[in-house]
């Protein structure tokens, strides 16, 4: 995904002072500078992004391997029994204060970064907020504001025309970062020019099997969650029933939906899974009102890469790490200087996908494929895969010289217009008629 250089830039120097002045002032570690500190990032803080960062690989780590026997395979696969691995990690620790600080500092950043991603790609393909629209939006298992914190830092590098004030209802189990991320949303809201956006506290524990919200709260025109619904226990068709009908009486017309998720197999197919069983309810009109997917899929063709058992999809991003986030890659053996993760946008509405987008217009009627792998070279072409509304396929193209940009493909572009030939394993892209 092609992010605005200003939005990868947006996490240096300026940023490590105001996170650490933030963390210091909360009491969540000793003093701005203890990042400095070999010793103290060594004790209190890599231990604990290590314990992390096996602690949400553990989904991923209880799926099936081809030569077990089908009654572990089934019970590897079910998803109740694989999210027993994440059940409540903030209280269960034998330090929870070092293990919040450890995901502020350390997890909070990365899918900050996400999230604003995701909405410089409604930016780039020209999405703007309807003018004079209030922003009435919802995180759920907001954790410390990611989300929220995510669509100040899009709007500010990338905008898409969100009003000066605002208002995010945050959703968390958690109370102690829950209130950490209200009072870090406060602060980064402001830096990021937003001062008037504000958010409300709800410490609840949802659970999919009854509604999620009260019948009398509000509707929402923004509905996020980051890294949350792989948390849950239900089927992948369960919560997208769930998520259906609390959407039907609590997301407004013209509202928007962003799912980010990890970019793991067996947690990003239950992102793919989700989407398919919306999509089912959807377009037989048991849902019950519009709902259509924006990104990354341009469409509700059925899932190029569900067709495979063992294929998956995600984007990936790249960002100037914080300088403390890189010592921390460093010192705890991890490298995230590419942060992947998969992604959903609906948008409930009617009108056709190119007024929501208008940069899909240029080309009326014309095919898109969007690339879901890095294109590399081969000789003069360049081969990737790509997904579109006949499903994914390995492609072949040799760059042309008229259309901008054809000669440096990367993951999450897309192909305006392109003529394909041959087959899913083997294709060949002869024109395009635009790059985006
Ligand atoms: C991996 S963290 C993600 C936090 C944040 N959204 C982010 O992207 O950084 C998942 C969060 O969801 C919360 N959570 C998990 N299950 C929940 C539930 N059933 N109800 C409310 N919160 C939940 C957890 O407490 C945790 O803070």
């Amino acid at each position: 995904m092609r992010v605005p250089l200003p939005l990868s830039e947006a996490f240096g120097a300026s940023f490590e002072t105001l996170i650490t002045g933030f963390a210091a002032e909360e009491k969540l570690m000793p003093e701005a500078e203890a990042l400095n500190s070999q010793r103290y990032l060594a004790r209190s803080v890599i231990p604990h992004v290590q314990k992390l960062s096996d602690l949400f690989n553990r989904v991923e780590r209880l799926r099936p391997s081809e030569d077990e026997e089908p009654e572990v395979r089934r019970k590897a696969q079910d998803p109740a029994a694989a999210a027993k691995g994440l059940a409540p990690y903030w209280t269960e620790s034998s330090n929870p204060a070092n293990l919040r600080l450890a995901y502020f500092l350390y997890f909070m950043p990365a899918n900050l970064y996400r999230v604003a991603s995701v909405w410089a790609e409604l930016s780039r393909l020209g999405y703007r907020w309807p003018e004079g629209r209030p922003l009435d939006a919802i995180e759920l298992g907001a954790g410390p504001a990611s989300g929220a914190c995510g669509i100040s830092a899009g709007e500010r590098h990338a905008p898409c025309g969100l009003p000066e004030r605002g208002q995010f209802a945050l959703i968390e189990q958690d109370k102690p970062m829950l209130e950490l991320g209200a009072r870090w949303a406060s602060r980064y809201f402001t830096d990021n020019g937003r001062p008037d956006w504000g958010t409300r506290t709800f410490r609840r524990r949802l659970d999919f099997a009854e509604p999620l919200l009260p019948r009398n709260a509000p509707r929402f025109n923004l509905w996020l969650s980051s890294y949350f619904l792989n948390e849950t226990t239900e089927s992948p068709r369960a919560v997208a029933l769930r998520l259906l009908e609390t959407w039907k009486r609590h997301l407004d017309d013209e509202g928007l939906v962003i799912l980010v998720e990890p970019a793991l197999k067996f947690q990003s197919r239950k992102l793919l899974e989700v989407r398919q069983a919306i999509l089912e309810e959807v377009d037989s009109h048991r849902a019950g009102f519009p709902l259509q997917v924006l990104l990354p899929c341009l469409g509700h063709q059925a899932c190029g890469a569900l067709a495979a058992e063992e294929d998956w999809c995600h984007e990936e991003v790249s960002w100037w790490r914080p300088p403390y986030f890189k010592r921390i890659d460093q010192m705890a053996g991890l490298d995230r200087k590419t942060l992947p993760f998969s992604y959903l946008v609906l948008a409930r509405s009617s009108r056709p996908r190119e007024e929501i987008l208008p940069a899909l217009a240029a080309h009326p009627g014309a095919p898109r494929q969007r690339l879901v792998s890095p294109a590399h070279s081969e000789g003069q072409d360049l081969e990737f895969f790509v997904c579109g509304s006949d499903g994914k396929r390995r492609a072949r193209y040799r760059p042309q010289a008229s259309i901008e940009g054809s000669d440096e493909l990367g993951r999450g572009d897309i192909l305006v217009g392109p003529q394909v030939r041959g087959d899913v394993h083997a294709s060949r892209i002869d024109k395009i008629l635009q790059r985006l």
